[in-house]
Formats: structure tokens, C-alpha cells, sequence
């Protein structure tokens, strides 16, 4: 098969470092790609989001499957385009992949079918905004309903905080259109544990569990990020809330998608707080986590284009997903400044310390090669993910491998995986 994956990250990284394991891939392109994405993919310079170009290359070169990584192209209705021209995809149409792109849309259909989440209200009026907190309890959650990077969240400890907080989104448009709507929720407290599912409309297959640091520095300081490193599995994430989850989270989000009129076939993300009143729906996002991806992917069994395929074809009650029974930690090795300014184009060192190691993957985020060498290019720069037989041997082999390599003004969390010492 030849297959097209779309998307540049580290995520896209690991998707094509998974498809490249699966003996029915004959040819993987990517686009647009990254520099280390070149070894297991032809990258083409057409962004995510020039729908008619992809769909005329993947025509062109009969693309058998393709793959979108990322949340942007989705929530703009790239499947929508490739499936009118006949083309096979993996990922939801856009009007299933609301789910992600309109938090406002989520948390009302959570609402109608009894799904565990937060309490919160919906405003498309600033005014009307500002003076519901008056009334507000703080600690407050402000959410932009639109896409914003993973940075669309304030969490407002006073009520001139939260003021100020609708005026940045509302007024001053920080996070741009994304906040022509915005929802205020209950603060909760909790472990947090991001699911991923594969889902092909009906059925729905979670794939194991992991856990995300979104914030920049260590204790958990600092702003969001997109994720600063992960693990997998997360050790807070029994079996009985496992069993909880499937009755009254997963199966009903699907079920209450496919009763909507709106069928979701991809990976849904639920992104989820353990709170003392049991788990609740955080976000839901519409493809894989970056960084989770990147610990959840090299301990997957399946051939995993045999799973997109079912997701397509609405067959996945036929596949058995399975997990190896190890453990793996990722750590985000990030441009120092990331996620407000930092430079790029700093050259990286040592990354062939790490080249055909056992059980450990460096999947590249920003990078790009300038006269052959790997330069960084991103805030995000590499994903350095190690398993082991338990979570603190994959820790360990985490770290020892992320100090193999560097770059000037490198920046990694140490305390990734910390919170297994709690377990
Ligand atoms: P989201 O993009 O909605 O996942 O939010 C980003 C981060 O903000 C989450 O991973 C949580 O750490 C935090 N967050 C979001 N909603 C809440 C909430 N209702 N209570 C506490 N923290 C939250
Ligand atoms: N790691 C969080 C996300 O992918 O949104």
C-alpha cells in the first residue's frame, strides 16, 4: 500500500515510525514532514492545510490510505474533501471532529447524554461573561471554544483575574477567533490521564493509557505547553476506573456522536481528571496526544494500518488491540524560551548516540537539516522515548538517552515520570 500521513510533529513522527513497522506499507509519504520523518517517509512541501493539493497528490500517486495527524487540517474538514474524491482516510469528518474544535459543542453534548464533566456555562457575549463571575466561585476555568494550540485555558484564581481573562479572550482575541465563544467551568482537582481510542463510528478500542506534563518546568511551574514529556502506562488508572470509563464515557461519547448525526471514525482523545467524584471528561481531542503518541505507539502489538483500515470500514469489533505489557516514558527536549520566544536553527548534537538503540526512539518534532546536519526548528524540538520492563527502568532509560544529545539553549523537564514515585 502507499500511504500519505499528514502532519509535521512528533506525533506524525512515531504515526510513520508505526506505519513503516506494518508489512503492508510499500511507500509512506508525509507532508509536509520533518527532517527525521525522512527515514521512513518522502516528505512533500504541501502544508496541512492546502486540502485540494493533497487530495490531487494522494490521487496522483494512488494513495491507498491516509493518515491526518493533526487537529488543524481535521477540524477544517480535510476528510470531507479527500472522501469526494473517492480517496481513503483515516480521521473524523469535520463534523464529527467538532468534538475537538468547539469545546462549547462538547461540553453541551456531555451535558445532554450524561457524560462526567465539569459544570459550566456557555457565553457568546463578553457582558454576559463578566457578569456571571461575579456570582463565580474561584479557583475558574476559562476555555476558549475554538482551537488555540493546548493554550486556550486560564485557570483564574480571583475574580480580577478572570475579568481580565474574558477580556483576553473575548476582547482582545489572543487566541483569535477561537474565542468568538468561550465556556467558564468548575475548577477540579485530580490526576489527569489521557485515553486514546480508536473509534470507526460504533465501536470503540482504547488504546492504553498515558500521562501528559503540559506545563514548561518542573513541579508543574510555569506556562502550558503543548507537553513537555509523557508516560505510559499511568499507574493511577486502575482497572475499576477503566471499567467505569467504558460505561459511562466512551462508549456513550460515541454512541451519543453517531445519535447526533455526526459518526466519529479516527481516534478520539479523552483527556481526563480523577477527581474524588470519580472521572470526568477534561477535553476531548479528535486525533493522537503529542507527546502521548509517543510512548502509546512503540508499545502497540497490532499492525496498526490493519486498525486504521477497520476504523474506515467499521470493522474494529474484528481487531484486538494489544498493548506490550512494558512501560515507556518520553521526554520533550524543547528550545529554551519555548513556549513564549526562543530561537532556532542551532545545530544538534549527538543524536547518533542514539541510532539503532534497543528500545529506545527519537522522534523528531522541529528539526530541519541544513548541509546534512539536523538543526533545531521548533519549539519542540525531539521526543526521546525509552521503554522498560517497568515505568521507573523506563524513566531511567528516558533520561540517560535525552543527555545523549543536545543542542545551544536546550531544555528538558527532570522531573517527567515523577509522579509513578507516588503510585
Ligand atoms: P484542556 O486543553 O481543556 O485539556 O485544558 C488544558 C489543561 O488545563 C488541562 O490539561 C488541565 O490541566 C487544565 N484544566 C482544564 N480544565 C480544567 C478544569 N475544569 N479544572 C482544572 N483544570 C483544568
Ligand atoms: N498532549 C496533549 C495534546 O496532544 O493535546
Amino acid at each position: 500500500m502507499k500511504i500519505l500521513i499528514v502532519g509535521s510533529g512528533g506525533r506524525e513522527h512515531a504515526i510513520a515510525w508505526k506505519v513503516s513497522q506494518s508489512p503492508k506499507a510499500e511507500k509512506i509519504y508525509c507532508a509536509p514532514g520533518n527532517a527525521g520523518i525522512e527515514e521512513y517517509a518522502e516528505c512533500v512541501p504541501i502544508g496541512a492545510m492546502e486540502f485540494e493539493k493533497l487530495a490531487a497528490f494522494a490521487k496522483e500517486k494512488e494513495i491507498d490510505l491516509t493518515v491526518v495527524g493533526m487537529d488543524d487540517p481535521l477540524v477544517g474538514g480535510i476528510v470531507d474533501v479527500f472522501e469526494k474524491e473517492g480517496l481513503r482516510v483515516f480521521g473524523p469528518r469535520k463534523n464529527a471532529a467538532v468534538l475537538e474544535g468547539s469545546k462549547a459543542f462538547s461540553k453541551d453534548l456531555m451535558k445532554k447524554y450524561g457524560i462526567p464533566t465539569a459544570a459550566y456555562e456557555n457565553f457568546d457575549d463578553p457582558d454576559k461573561a463578566l457578569a456571571y463571575l461575579e456570582t463565580a466561585e474561584f479557583p475558574i476555568v476559562l476555555k476558549a471554544d475554538g482551537l488555540a494550540l493546548g493554550k486556550g485555558v486560564l485557570i483564574c484564581n480571583t475574580l480580577e483575574e478572570a475579568k481580565d481573562g474574558v477580556r483576553e479572550i473575548m476582547l482582545d482575541k489572543h487566541f483569535g477567533a477561537a474565542g468568538n465563544r468561550m465556556v467558564i467551568e468548575e475548577f477540579m482537582t485530580g490526576r489527569e490521564v489521557s485515553v486514546l481510542s480508536f473509534v470507526d463510528g460504533k465501536t470503540i478500542k482504547c488504546m492504553t493509557s498515558a500521562q501528559d506534563h503540559k506545563r514548561a518546568l518542573d513541579g508543574d511551574q510555569g506556562l502550558n505547553t503543548g507537553g513537555m514529556g509523557t508516560f505510559s502506562p499511568s499507574p493511577f488508572y486502575t482497572p475499576e476506573i477503566d471499567e467505569f470509563c467504558q460505561k459511562h464515557i466512551y462508549q456513550p461519547t460515541v454512541d451519543a456522536m453517531a445519535a447526533e448525526g455526526r459518526p466519529f471514525k479516527g481516534v478520539i482523545f479523552f483527556g481526563l481528571m480523577l477527581t474524588e467524584k470519580g472521572p470526568k471528561v477534561l477535553e476531548y481531542n479528535a486525533r493522537f496526544g503529542d507527546p502521548e503518541a509517543q510512548v502509546v505507539l512503540p508499545r502497540m502489538k497490532n499492525d496498526i494500518v490493519d486498525v486504521f483500515e477497520a476504523c474506515i470500514d467499521g470493522t474494529l469489533d474484528q481487531i484486538d488491540l494489544q498493548f506490550e505489557d512494558n512501560a515507556a516514558v518520553c521526554v520533550v527536549l524543547a528550545s529554551g524560551g519555548y513556549p513564549v520566544s526562543y530561537e532556532k536553527g542551532f545545530p544538534i548534537e549527538g543524536l547518533e548516540n542514539l541510532k539503532g538503540r534497543d528500545g529506545v526512539y527519537v522522534f523528531h518534532a522541529g528539526t530541519r537539516k541544513e548541509n546534512g546536519r539536523f538543526v533545531t526548528n521548533g519549539g519542540r524540538v525531539l521526543g526521546v522515548t525509552a521503554t522498560g520492563p517497568d515505568l521507573k527502568a523506563a524513566r531511567a532509560n528516558a533520561y540517560e538517552a535525552v543527555k545523549q544529545v543536545t543542542f545551544e539553549k536546550a531544555y528538558c523537564r527532570s522531573d517527567i515520570g515523577k509522579a509513578i514515585d507516588e503510585a
